[in-house]
C-alpha cells in the first residue's frame, strides 16, 4: 500500500503544468497547480510549516487553539492542518472577501469571525481591511490563550516555499527555467521560490506581480488600492521583503486578470482564482517583451481554485 497518513501528506509536490494553449509562444509558461492541495490553495504549504514549527518548539501545545487573520486561503490551509493535528481554529475574515471562502472555512470546522471593512468594498479588500482583521485576530488569541499564526511575520512560510515549491520547480523543470513570476501577499511564495531558484542560478529573472495602481514593490505611489487580486497587492511592502530577490515588477489590470482567468478556464480547463490568472498574464507579457530568449521557460503558480470566488 502507498498511503498518505493524513491530509498533511497531500500538501506539496503539486504537478507543474504547461500552458501551451493560452500562451503558444514565444517561450513557454509552466505553472504549479497549487489549487490541487486539500485547502485549495498555495497557502497550505505555509500553514503546515508554521503550525509544525510552533508545535515543535512548544509555542503551540497539543490541543491548543490556533488563531489567524485570513483572506480565506490561509484559513483553509490552517483548517486542513488543524483538523489533521487536532487543534481548534478561529479565523478573522474581512467581510470584503468572497462569501464562498467563509462557507468553506465554516464547513471545515473553523470558527469564523467577520470584521467590517475600513475602506474597501465587497470583492476588493484593502491593506487597511486586512490590518483590521489582524488586530481582531491578535485580540482573540490573547483573550483565549491561543497561538497567533501572524503569517506576515512568520518566517516559516518563506522557508517552506524555498525548500518545497522552489525545490520542486527546479527539479520538475530539470533546471531548464529562465524566470519566476508571482503575485505577492505576505511574499512567502515569491521570496521563497526566488531564493531557491536564484541559489541554483543567480541570473534567473524574478518578477513580482502587482495590481495596476497598487505597486509599492515597484516604488510607485498607490493610485488604486482596490482591485480584484484577492490575497495579494495590499498596497504595502511586506515586513520581511528582500528587495534583492526581485528583478522587476509587472503590473496587471483587473480587466486583464478577468480575461486571463476566463481563458485559463475555457482554453486550458483550469478554473483558478484572480491572482493565478494575473500571474499567467504577467508571465506571458514577460515572454513577449523580448527581455528573455525566444525559447525561455517562465515558471509561475496557479495560487487557488476558482471555486473560492
Ligand atoms: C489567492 C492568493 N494568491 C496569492 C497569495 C499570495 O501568497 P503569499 O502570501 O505567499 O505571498 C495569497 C495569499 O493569501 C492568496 O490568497
Amino acid at each position: 500500500m502507498t498511503l498518505c497518513g493524513s491530509a498533511l501528506g497531500l500538501i506539496g509536490r503539486t504537478p507543474l503544468t504547461a500552458l501551451d494553449r493560452i500562451h503558444p509562444g514565444p517561450g513557454r509558461i509552466v505553472a504549479k497547480a497549487e489549487f490541487l492541495m486539500p485547502g485549495g490553495s498555495v497557502k497550505d504549504r505555509a500553514a503546515r510549516a508554521i503550525v509544525e514549527a510552533a508545535r515543535a518548539d512548544g509555542r503551540l501545545a497539543p490541543g491548543a487553539t490556533v488563531v489567524e487573520m485570513t483572506s480565506g486561503n490561509m484559513g483553509a490551509g490552517l483548517a486542513v492542518v488543524c483538523a489533521a493535528l487536532g487543534h481548534p481554529l478561529v479565523v478573522t475574515l474581512s467581510v470584503g472577501n468572497s462569501p464562498a471562502r467563509a462557507r468553506m472555512l465554516e464547513g471545515m470546522g473553523a470558527e469564523v469571525v467577520f470584521v467590517d471593512q475600513v475602506d474597501g468594498q465587497p470583492g476588493q479588500v484593502t491593506g487597511a481591511d486586512v490590518a483590521a482583521a489582524a488586530v481582531e485576530a491578535k485580540r482573540i488569541a490573547q483573550a483565549r490563550g491561543g497561538f497567533y499564526v501572524d503569517q506576515f511575520y512568520a518566517g516559516e512560510g518563506m522557508a517552506a516555499h524555498r525548500d518545497t515549491t522552489g525545490a520542486e520547480i527546479w527539479e520538475q523543470t530539470g533546471g531548464r527555467i529562465d524566470a519566476w513570476v508571482a503575485a505577492v501577499g505576505t511574499g512567502a511564495t515569491f521570496l521563497g521560490v526566488a531564493a531557491a531558484l536564484k541559489h541554483e542560478r543567480p541570473t534567473l529573472l524574478c518578477a513580482a506581480v502587482e495590481p495596476r495602481g497598487s505597486e509599492p514593490l515597484a516604488g510607485k505611489p498607490i493610485t488604486k488600492p482596490k482591485h480584484v487580486l484577492q490575497g495579494t497587492g495590499y498596497g504595502l511592502v511586506p515586513p520581511h521583503w528582500q528587495a534583492e530577490l526581485m528583478d522587476l515588477s509587472i503590473s496587471v489590470t483587473d480587466e486583464e486578470a478577468e480575461r486571463w482567468r476566463r481563458d485559463l478556464a475555457c482554453r486550458e480547463g483550469l478554473y483558478v482564482g484572480y491572482s493565478g490568472a494575473a500571474n499567467v498574464c504577467a508571465a506571458s507579457r514577460l515572454l513577449k517583451s523580448g527581455r528573455l530568449a525566444k525559447d525561455a521557460v517562465v515558471a509561475t503558480v496557479l495560487c487557488d481554485t476558482g471555486l473560492k470566488y
